[in-house]
């Protein structure tokens, strides 16, 4: 294994896996001229509702309309409280902001990057309507302690589709669902996204608000609908997700094997979760940005893996865990389309900057 300086182009932090698979499913779409919403969607619905065992899917363009849906069709509205990660993607704060709901940060828990349930419990007040729970770079979070809370849950899977909990799939557990099949998620329909669940009340209320031809009443609705050129793309996808897990799942052994000796903190997997390895995260003693600086002179992007923590957006303090994790955490490149050569790289470059 070589500790030079990078030979060749830099690894990206991110890059999708796209083969002729996919290629062959958008340009038989393409030839069917059946573009817009249609079968397809439908199919890529049914076959994400069978693997996760829940009742039906409504495909959307983008997991933050998806989230949008569901908080309708939980009936949140103006001046109810959501509780969701304070460490955790923008979006969900505007589709919170975008039904006139209050957001209630809650810190991560001490050992893992997820929603902390007891802050959560200290967070819940009366005109609290549901929790958020994110499971964060693909470790499931503590979903029995959070059920415990009695709030309907929304899972968010983005980062998961895969993981287990206790044996049942992410996104199966909560009241609802969803998922973003953005570029660089673990399945992708370019940008995309799905909502989950075995409610049909909640279903109905996703595909009516979905689209806005053909309604009744003036009630406001949105164009969030998903086209059957991505929903043939997602289920090329799904077909290989299996395989991208199992390659995902090796090259976390191997991270794990060589980082291991070094004083960082490796992504868990607590007995009952099956993670999938969306990111490998680890924090070390010092700021991420000399990590990140280090890792890019050896040709490896490195990212901090949430862009801002939400109570920074807010003007908020008092979340200790989410702070040192915004300052320390490092996101290393691990998709299934790094080479073994690659992996080698990262490696090498891992060893050079955390040591
Ligand atoms: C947990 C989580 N929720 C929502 C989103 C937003 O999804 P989209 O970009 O498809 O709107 C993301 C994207 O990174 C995410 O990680």
């Amino acid at each position: 294994m070589s500790t030079s300086a990078p030979s060749a182009l830099p690894i990206p932090h991110s890059r999708p896996s796209l083969g002729e698979e996919e290629q062959h499913a958008v340009a038989e779409t393409l030839r069917s001229g059946l573009i817009a919403q249609g079968a397809r969607v439908a199919a890529f619905e049914q076959e994400m509702a069978r693997r996760l065992g829940v009742g039906g899917g409504v495909a959307t363009s983008s997991g933050t309309a998806a989230l949008h849906l569901a908080l309708q069709a939980l009936n949140v509205g103006e001046g109810d409280e959501v509780l969701l990660p304070t460490y955790a993607c923008s979006a969900l704060l505007h589709a919170v902001r975008a039904v006139r709901a209050v957001p209630r940060l809650v810190d991560s828990d001490p050992l893992s990057f997820n929603i902390d349930p007891e802050a959560a419990r200290r967070a819940c007040s009366p005109k609290a309507k549901a929790l958020i729970v994110v499971h964060s770079f693909g470790l499931p979070a503590e979903l029995d302690a959070l059920r415990d809370l009695g709030l309907p849950l929304i899972e968010a899977g983005a980062q998961a589709l895969g993981a287990l909990y206790r044996g049942r799939p992410v996104g199966s557990i909560g009241e609802v669902a969803f998922f973003s099949f953005y570029a660089t998620k673990l399945i992708t329909t370019g940008e995309g996204g799905m909502l989950l669940s075995s409610n049909e009340r909640i279903l109905s209320v996703g595909r009516d608000l979905r689209e806005y031809d053909k309604k009744e009443d003036d009630r406001a609705r949105f164009n969030y609908k998903m086209t059957d050129l991505q929903a043939a793309l997602g289920l090329a996808q799904l077909e290989q997700l299996p395989g991208f897990l199992r390659r995902r799942q090796a090259i976390a052994s191997r991270y794990q094997e060589h980082l291991q000796p070094l004083s960082l903190r490796l992504p868990l997997a607590p007995p009952g979760r099956t993670p999938v390895y969306y990111r490998y995260v680890v924090e070390g003693p010092l700021p991420a940005e000399h990590y990140l600086s280090r890792l890019r002179a050896l040709g490896v992007e490195a990212r901090r893996p949430v862009f801002r923590p939400l109570h920074r957006y807010l003007g908020l303090t008092g979340f200790p865990r989410a702070e040192a994790a915004w300052e320390n955490a490092v996101s290393l490149p691990l998709y299934p389309s790094l080479r073994d050569e690659e992996i080698d790289r990262v490696v090498a470059a891992a060893l050079q900057s955390f040591r």
